[in-house]
């Protein structure tokens, strides 16, 4: 046998799993990967208990449990007045990373360009490169993480099959409005180009914004797959599980790669996940202000540091700029702090293909205040 040959020499280990393991290594507090370390709400881990008791074991239906899809069109209806036919426009996904996967390899073919954004979520370039195709790295600009939309303009051609967009954002908790998806649409309007929106984040905005979708700009929406997490709005991310919606045409060609990357997600949560929304289809709303006075604790708490935050609109992530503690590159300071002053975080350059020059490093405050409140001491001593 010749040695096997990597179809991505690229990737290693990802730096979430990597920082947590050196969390766990060197007793750190975890502020790295992106997790809660609350329960996700007790109704729901009962009706899990009893879905896993009752007769919800065998594969669910490919495209996912009928009354989950219909309570996700119910939500999508009440909350973005989107219609979307859990028929043929709802795909229930194991997690996001899927729904991501699956659309990529449905449209992207050999030598087919790929606008993403940097900092960009790591699941993107690999699925680009499976598929065969090339992602085009544009940056985000400074220190906003806003879209340059004439560089948007000059980087599309006829070989950009798909666009990539994020918002709330994953690290910068930037958001894009309507008025840039309005822009987006007049942008792709003369390309055979999909649109990727991926909106995982979606209940995460913060000061009262509102979280604009894709889904509801009409022209966008006819060429869009948008991706959504039950893991990020249930605090459940080991669960695994996602939906897409697209549009029929769309959706039957990333159901058939779906079919056979999982074929279809786990019965018994999905059974209690539809039995949840439809108890409680307000749950979404609580969740902004849940998240906000966690954000605005640990900013609170970072004022008595030296690190500089940097303003956190959505997700649950804060970027800080490190630069009046250290002079060390930001994989480096993202070690020593972890190894040295026990708390882990995430270097921003890793979600770069070139990565400009700061000294930001991301911290994930949906933790408890006893988590935070340990991190802070630690940090307070640099
Ligand atoms: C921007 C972004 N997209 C997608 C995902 C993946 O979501 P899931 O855990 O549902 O696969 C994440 C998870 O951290 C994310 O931050």
């Amino acid at each position: 046998m010749r040695r096997i040959e990597s179809k991505l020499p690229k990737v290693g280990t990802t730096i979430f799993t990597l920082m947590s393991q050196l969390a766990a290594e060197h007793r750190a507090v975890n502020l790295s990967q992106g997790f809660p370390d609350f329960l996700p709400p007790t109704l729901l881990l009962e009706l899990v208990e009893r879905c896993t008791r009752g007769r919800y074991h065998q594969y669910a239906l490919m495209p996912g449990s009928m009354a989950l899809r219909t309570a996700i069109a119910t939500k999508l209806a009440a909350l973005y007045g989107v219609t979307a036919d859990p028929a043929t426009e709802i795909t229930v996904t194991s997690g996001a990373t899927e729904a991501i996967f699956d659309a990529i390899q449905a449209v992207v073919r050999r030598d087919d360009e790929v606008i993403v954004f940097d900092p960009c979520y790591d699941s993107y370039e690999p699925s680009i490169t499976l598929a065969g195709g090339r992602a085009i790295h544009l940056p985000l600009t400074q220190p906003d993480f806003t879209v340059d939309w004439n560089r948007l303009k000059t980087a599309l051609n006829e070989h950009t099959r798909l666009v990539i967009v994020n918002t709330p954002h994953n690290p910068s908790g930037a958001l894009l409005g309507r008025e840039d998806f309005a822009r987006l649409a007049e942008l792709l309007r003369p390309y055979d180009c999909y649109l990727l929106s991926d909106e995982v984040y979606e209940h995460v905005v913060f000061d009262g914004a509102q979280h604009a979708t894709a889904l509801a700009n009409r022209e966008l929406a006819a060429r869009c797959f948008a991706v959504f997490s039950f893991g990020k709005t249930y605090h459940a991310t080991g669960w695994k599980l996602g939906y897409c919606v697209a549009p029929p045409d769309l959706s039957a060609e990333l159901r058939r790669v779906h079919q056979y990357v999982t074929f279809a997600s786990t019965s018994p949560l999905q059974q209690a996940l539809a039995e949840y929304m439809t108890a409680h289809p307000e749950h979404h709303l609580g969740l902004p202000a849940f998240y906000q006075e966690r954000r605005d604790y640990f900013a609170a708490q970072l004022a008595d540091t030296r690190f500089r935050p940097l303003r956190s609109a959505g997700t649950y992530f804060q970027l800080a700029d490190y630069g009046a503690i250290s002079a060390l590159p930001d994989v480096e300071f993202a070690r020593w702090l972890t190894i040295e002053h026990g708390v882990a975080t995430i270097p921003v350059s890793v979600f770069y293909e070139t990565p400009p020059d700061t000294r930001l490093v991301r911290f994930c405050f949906a933790k408890e205040n006893a988590t935070l409140d340990a991190a802070a001491q630690r940090l307070r001593r640099l």
